[in-house]
């Protein structure tokens, strides 16, 4: 195979959960290798390779985005937010991920940062979702082990839990 030389990579910046960064890709690298083993960004998890499973979900720019289906010099210039930015802190997880861990909503894990991704931005657009909303949502999704009952649960105490920040914040100003 032939190898690209280092003239030829290009240097993408761009904002990694509200970080500025800046690194160097090969012009057919794909945003998931490059998340992962350029940036060291490992939440970004890799399925199928092909747009089907949606475990590499991430947003760009606010719009949800297959990782996989992404060229990492696609991303110059823009905001791109993965798991890793849904903590509230290091050791603080974000409303979904506690839902997600309260209902055993995860074995592997494996689909779970996608589907993290999807929810948290479906849930800014959609914060009082139905059941059938979520279920639907996650069609573009494949969990193999879990099952999608305790990820539905989960989904909607978690809709639940932030409509009810966002009100007493409301109420607060
Ligand atoms: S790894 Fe990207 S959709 Fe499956
Ligand atoms: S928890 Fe294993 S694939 Fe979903």
């Amino acid at each position: 195979m032939k190898r690209l030389d280092k003239s030829s990579r290009h240097t993408v910046s761009f904002t990694l959960n509200g970080k500025a960064v800046r690194e160097e890709a090969e012009p057919r690298m794909l945003l998931t290798d490059f998340l992962r083993h350029r940036i060291g960004a490992t939440g970004t998890h890799v399925g199928c390779e092909h747009g089907v499973c949606g475990a590499c979900t991430v947003t760009v720019d606010g719009n949800l985005a297959r990782a996989c289906l992404t060229l990492a010099v696609q991303v110059d210039g823009c905001d791109i937010r993965t798991v890793e930015g849904l903590a509230i802190s290091n050791d603080r997880l974000g409303v979904l991920q506690a839902a997600f861990r309260r209902n055993h909503a995860l074995q592997c894990g494996f689909c779970t940062a996608g589907i993290l991704m999807s929810l948290d931005s479906y849930l800014r657009q959609n914060p009082t979702p139905t059941e059938h909303d979520i279920r639907d949502l996650l069609s573009g999704h494949l969990c193999r082990c879990t099952g999608y009952t305790p990820i539905v649960k989960a989904a909607l105490e978690a809709a639940e839990e932030l409509a009810g920040i966002k009100n007493s914040e409301k109420a607060d100003v």
